[in-house]
């Protein structure tokens, strides 16, 4: 005969059974998510890519038809002419310009790749304790460039103990908190990193004075490829990246955010990672 103590058992292997099948599902849809959004992202460059090699195929075409005449053309006159023909000074700056396009294209792509290889990154040297503040420090050297033109960054960092955590993948949170809040400046302004503990865990907050972010637009932050940035400035990847990480490490991260006051983000880790369970 069952116990109760045996139901509870049943009852919560059945509950812990139908959480990963939950997570499982969640991951599947944020992968078709992406992939969608990739398919879209990639298929605009490409798009381009390849009718300005089209043109550039006629354009050489075009350009050797010149090199050619040189052989035949009884006088300088000929092959001026044949020049003017092929309408070579609009080649030459319509060539400059194509190919330009093309390597900006082929830029962006290749962030995108970066930013997918990012995602499915197995973390390979997983958890261990480090100094979360130590790695504010080496993100603001990294990023200070970015940042020193648009905003004083001031920090107000509590007393917290070692993280287990993998600290280059938080840094990269913590860069792209700093990024986005540099972007939303308007004027030069202030941006706060705040750190400090909870019960079980260690917060960190990046606070801007920046545009602040639309109502509307909030429920829609860390989707993949969602950004209001100009073509070219942003991938949208940003945050869901940090989500990502910040899903991996079993923490939470949070935004609040007034239209023209600014916006805040706040980070939630468990001090450690449940045994065993690397991802
Ligand atoms: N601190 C902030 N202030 C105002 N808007 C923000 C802030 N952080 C994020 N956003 C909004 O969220 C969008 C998504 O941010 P995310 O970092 O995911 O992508 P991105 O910055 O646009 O591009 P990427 O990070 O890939 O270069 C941004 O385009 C911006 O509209
Ligand atoms: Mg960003």
């Amino acid at each position: 005969m069952l116990t109760q103590d045996d139901h509870a058992a049943e009852l919560e292997k059945q509950l812990s059974q139908a959480n990963k099948q939950l997570l499982q599902s969640e991951k599947l849809a944020t992968i078709g998510q992406l992939a969608a959004g990739v398919a879209h992202e990639i298929n605009n460059p490409i798009g381009y890519i390849h009718s300005n090699l089209k043109t550039l195929r006629t354009y050489l075409l075009d350009l050797f038809g010149v090199m050619d005449a040189i052989d035949q053309a009884d006088s300088l006159a000929t092959l001026k002419s044949r020049r003017e023909e092929v309408e070579y000074d609009f080649l030459k700056s319509d060539i400059h310009d194509l190919l330009g396009e093309s390597l900006e294209g082929i830029a962006r792509i290749e962030k995108i790749i970066a930013a997918l290889k990012d995602f499915s990154r197995k973390d390979d040297d997983g958890f261990k304790p480090d100094d979360l503040h130590q790695g504010i420090q080496s993100t603001l050297n990294v990023v200070s460039n970015e940042l020193k033109y648009r905003a004083q960054v001031n920090l107000s960092l509590g007393q917290v103990p070692l993280l287990e955590c993998n600290l280059p993948q938080i840094n990269q949170v913590i860069m792209n908190l700093l990024v986005n809040a540099a972007h939303a400046m308007e004027h030069f302004g202030r941006i706060d990193i705040r750190t400090g503990t909870t019960d079980t865990g260690v917060w960190f907050e990046v606070e801007d004075n920046g545009a602040g972010i639309d109502p509307d637009h909030l429920q829609h932050l860390f989707d993949p490829f969602f950004t209001t940035k100009p073509v070219g400035k942003g991938t949208g990847l940003g945050l869901a990246l940090s989500k990502n990480i910040i899903d991996k490490h079993r923490g939470t991260i949070e935004v609040r955010s007034q239209p023209g006051q600014g916006t805040c983000f706040r980070v939630c880790l468990p001090i450690q990672q449940p045994e065993g369970e690397d991802d």
